[in-house]
């Protein structure tokens, strides 16, 4: 878990410093005062990227050139650093004082996920959000799911660019060996993790919403046909597009709620209900396989929810046994089951005021 955090010029946060609880802590201050900042901040060191798809020039303090971020984590009693700084000269990434080669080092120190007033779009957005979801889910359950997952897109990326410059059928069917295998790699370690948090996601569901709900793999291909008959019967597609239609790239999960499809026909604080019943399912089941407390960070967690509903949802994350960061605006707006660590947020400025 993640005990010390420094943040340095990132966004409103000019010179920040938090010792943090083990399992709950809450962080208030009015609208504009650093909140957001500071959890992003956190999912920055866990992730090496924004969670909103921020640019580095956004996230560095205006003014200040490079951006620090570091952490401690405590794990059996040991403590091990962790760092990021980007500026000028791009992303630098260190884990227990050693330079790594990718932010991957950085998600295997700090496995965390969050939960923001954005986290709807997990089910209302589109399919890429829903298998990231799977995705991350898998990069800590299965070892080879992110090699996998780079050569795929290297395939990919070759077949496309072989059909972009409009190259021989025979030669784009020479791409199809790599592609193919890849993708049943892909395809079968998604098919693995769903199925594996499926109890969970169904629990959460229910526990969260009171209601039916399904999720369903759709592996980006017809389901009457494999991928190789797809892939035959889409070439001239492909080559008009300049871009192979078929494959795991076009994967989603189907998500149904009371039969009916999620996407399209539940309210908006329901969207937010069902996305958090799936990330607190994903936190589960990765925190099963990695075998110690992951951080989740709650952005706002109140937003939109009714006093039941986020009764439910804080009664949720309690019995999950992670280390929680949640932001609030009102100090008593969400009810953990135990007093947390509180700091006070005021102009970038943070200030402990418990424990
Ligand atoms: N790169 C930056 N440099 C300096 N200040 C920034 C930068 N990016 C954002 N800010 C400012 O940081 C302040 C805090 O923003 P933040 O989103 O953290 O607030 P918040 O406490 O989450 O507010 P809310 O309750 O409205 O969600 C804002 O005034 C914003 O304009
Ligand atoms: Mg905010």
């Amino acid at each position: 878990m993640l005990r010390l955090f420094r943040a340095t010029n990132f966004r409103c946060l000019e010179s920040a410093e938090l010792e943090f609880g083990k399992r709950f802590n809450l962080i208030h201050g009015a609208n504009a005062s650093g909140k957001t900042s500071l959890l992003e901040a956190l999912a920055y060191l866990g992730r090496g990227k924004s969670f909103r798809g921020a640019t580095t020039a956004n996230l560095t303090r205006h003014g200040a050139t490079e951006f620090l971020l570091f952490g401690e984590v405590e794990q059996d009693g040991r403590r091990q650093g962790m760092g990021v700084r980007n500026g000028r000269e791009g992303l630098e990434v260190r884990v227990g004082g050693e330079a790594a080669a990718s932010a991957a080092a950085l998600a295997e120190a700090l496995p965390l996920q969050v939960i923001d007033p954005e986290v709807h779009n997990l089910v209302a957005g589109g399919p890429e959000l829903r298998r990231r979801f799977l995705d991350w889910i898998a990069f800590h359950v299965e070892h080879e799911h992110l090699a996998i997952w780079r050569r795929f897109r290297r395939a990919l990326k070759q077949r496309n660019a072989a059909l972009k410059s409009r190259a021989s059928e025979s030669t784009i069917r020479s791409w199809n060996h790599e592609f193919l295998e890849l993708a049943a790699d892909l395809d079968g370690s998604r098919r693995r993790v769903l199925e594996l948090s499926l109890d969970s996601l169904l629990a959460h569901g229910s526990l969260l919403l009171e209601t039916e709900l399904s999720f369903e793999y759709r592996p980006g291909w017809s389901q009457d046909r494999n991928l190789s008959d797809a892939l035959e019967a889409g070439l001239e597609r492909d080559l008009a597009l300049g871009a192979t239609q078929a494959g795991p790239h076009r994967a989603d999960i189907k998500i149904s709620y009371d039969e009916r499809q999620a996407r399209k026909l539940v309210s908006r604080g329901q969207q937010k209900l069902l996305a958090s019943a799936m990330i607190l399912a994903a936190t589960q089941t990765a925190q099963a396989a990695v075998k110690r407390p992951l951080l989740l960070l709650l952005d706002d967690p109140a937003a939109e929810l009714d006093r039941l509903s986020i009764g439910r949802l804080m009664a949720a994350v309690a019995d999950l046994d992670c280390q929680v960061v949640a932001t609030s605006l009102d100090p008593d707006a969400l009810n953990f089951p135990e007093a947390p660590t509180v700091f006070h947020v005021e102009h970038g400025e943070i200030t402990r005021l418990s424990q």
